[in-house]
């Protein structure tokens, strides 16, 4: 496997890849690997003849009291990883080879970024689209992966890639959980013992919505309701945002159908986790009674 410091040697190996006709998968990251990560690989290694991957915390897009400085790295075990999901470069710049001193230009995606994580984490996208801006650049990917468990982020970017007339196909991975149903996260290793119990809350409230709504309950706040007094029930958990939107372009709704994204954000300690689940309501109509 490659190991690119420099956006020059990248470049190089994406282009000549590309003049042999060779189909490049990307998959973006700030590292410290899970099987979540490895699930984006996995995918880009099936549908493309070479996968290229980058390890890059990205500074503008944390928020000046966010956990940009502590935010978890160990490259060497992400290298061993990486190798053995059959990744055949890894670009892992600086900050300042991304962000040179006169660095000034900045991609914003409006709308799609007014609610959920965009809400509660101004900037937080702008330096997410930028960042992805410049990597899609410097790789020229035919195709990149991104993970459902950040959906708003892969809409973001699926929004700009359209938008900005990008070549590249985005292609949404479905979330990798733990046994226990906790999404993997980068973050889930700053959880210390009740607070990993209490952050199961979140896969339960999903799963009590799912089932909500399978019962035949068609009224988003009452589904938002039934999480959040799950959530509320576990004292180490503090709800950011409980939300349900349509799909694909993340709407308000007063009733559910079609797609619709119902997505969590809660603090547990001083972690922020966020999850979510795209339900797909079948349009039957009348709907099922509630069950008692
Ligand atoms: P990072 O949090 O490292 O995530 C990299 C990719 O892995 C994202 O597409 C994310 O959605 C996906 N991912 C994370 N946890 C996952 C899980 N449990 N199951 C499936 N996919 C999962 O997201 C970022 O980095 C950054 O914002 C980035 C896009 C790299 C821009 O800096």
């Amino acid at each position: 496997m490659l190991i690119c410091h420099t956006i020059n040697e990248i470049k190089s190996f994406t282009r000549q890849a590309a003049s042999q006709g060779k189909t490049i998968g990307f998959v973006p990251t700030m590292g410290y690997f899970h099987a979540g990560h490895l699930a984006l690989m996995s995918e880009a290694k099936k549908t493309c003849s070479v996968v290229v991957s980058s390890i890059f915390v990205n500074p503008v897009q944390f928020g000046p009291q966010e956990d940009f400085t502590c935010y978890p790295r160990d490259i060497d075990r992400d290298k061993r990883l990486a190798v053995e999901v059959g990744v055949d470069a890894i670009f892992i710049p600086s900050v300042e080879e991304m962000y040179p001193p006169r660095f000034s230009t900045f991609v914003e995606t409006k709308k799609i970024t007014d609610c959920l994580c965009g809400k509660s984490r101004p900037g937080h996208f702008q330096g997410v689209t930028t960042v992805v801006t410049k990597l899609f650049n410097i790789i020229q990917p035919d195709i990149a992966f991104f993970g459902q468990k950040d959906f708003q982020q892969a809409a973001t970017i699926r929004r700009m890639a359209e938008d900005l007339n990008l070549k590249v196909k985005i292609v949404l991975v479905p979330t990798v959980r733990d046994k226990d149903g906790l999404a993997l996260s980068s973050r889930n290793i700053y959880l210390e013992g009740a607070q990993r119990q209490a952050a199961l809350s979140i896969p339960k409230s999903l799963a009590l919505a799912a089932q909500a709504v399978e019962n035949g309950e068609r009224d988003p706040i009452k589904v938002k309701m039934a999480v959040c007094n799950m959530l509320a029930a576990e004292p180490l958990v503090e709800i950011d945002y409980i939300e349900i939107y349509s799909l694909p372009h993340l709407e308000e709704i007063s009733l559910l159908q079609g797609e619709v994204l119902l997505a969590i954000a809660a603090k547990v300690g001083k972690t922020r986790l966020i999850d979510n689940l795209v339900l797909k309501i079948p349009d039957n109509w009348p709907i099922i009674p509630n069950k008692r």
